[in-house]
């Protein structure tokens, strides 16, 4: 969940991701973390805001029961089933071809359980979104690395989407504080989170900055996920420093009105 929006340098896969990417979209912006370690990936995206704070302050903002919900660069599809619960129809998009089988698999439900019919997950860039004009009352896009300065088309293509009187979301790092901020700044030290600050607001977006914590239930998963998110060198003097099992970490919600 570490690396900067997309006026920054491509991150190259300088975290800790060894293989190569099976078939990555060649426009997609590269995203190591879960493209590389989806299993660890899934690992830390349980351990990330066990209070809640996101969901609870995204439907203080705009509550999506009822509504039409768009999750941009959905991954594996994480959050697909929060908002499903109560929204009338969810679409998940993503283009890296095994994050889109793995997020089908997960609304697909299985023996046990009924699948979630209300969702749909489309393999697609956030700059090409096969959706029709005014078709979504609620978009989020979480870790979404693809925007920020240098995306754009893509929040063209969210304006075009997005119905009058919906709200969209992103959520990103905050790099100005906490502990993980500290960690952040360290891994991207030209990072300047007051030019990111400008990029949104001149655009009309609004911060809400949040505290929320990460905590995995062991050291070891702790650990395996630092891993995926620094540098070797990097995460090897995290863990040097830092004990336990989780790390308070600053982020912004990112909200616009349509
Ligand atoms: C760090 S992951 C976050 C995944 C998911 N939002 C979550 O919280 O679990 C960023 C995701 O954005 C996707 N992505 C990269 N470039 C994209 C683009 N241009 N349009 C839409 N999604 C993109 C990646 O494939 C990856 O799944």
């Amino acid at each position: 969940m570490t690396e900067p929006g997309a006026g920054f340098p491509a991150p190259g896969v300088a975290s800790a991701a060894t293989g190569p990417s099976p078939a990555p979209s060649p426009a997609a912006r590269p995203s190591p973390n879960i493209w590389e370690h989806p299993d660890i990936y899934e690992l830390e995206n349980r351990g990330v805001d066990p209070d809640g704070v996101l969901a609870r302050e995204m439907r203080r903002i705009a509550d999506w029961r009822g509504t039409r919900v768009l999750d941009v660069g959905c991954g594996s599809g994480f959050h697909l089933p929060m908002f499903a619960a109560d929204a009338a129809r969810v679409v998940g998009v993503e283009p890296h071809p095994p994050l889109v089988a793995a997020a089908r698999r997960r609304i697909a439900g299985d023996a046990a359980g009924a699948g979630l019919d209300n969702v749909e997950v489309i393999e697609a860039l956030a700059q090409e979104l096969p959706c029709e004009d005014d078709s979504f009352d609620v978009a989020h896009a979480r870790w979404a690395y693809f925007f920020g300065p240098g995306c754009e088309p893509g929040l063209a293509e969210l304006e075009r989407v997005m119905a009058p009187g919906g709200t969209a979301f992103v959520i990103d790092n905050d790099a100005s504080r906490s502990t993980f901020g500290g960690w952040f700044r360290r891994q991207w030290p030209a990072y300047d989170h007051t030019a990111i600050e400008r990029f949104w607001r001149r655009r009309g977006w609004q911060r809400e900055p949040l505290l929320i914590r990460w905590d995995q239930p062991t050291r070891a998963e702790f650990e395996a996920v630092v891993g995926i998110e620094f540098d070797p060198q990097l995460a090897a003097s995290i863990l040097r420093e830092h004990a336990g099992t989780g790390v308070d970490y600053a982020v912004n919600l990112w909200w616009r009105r349509y």
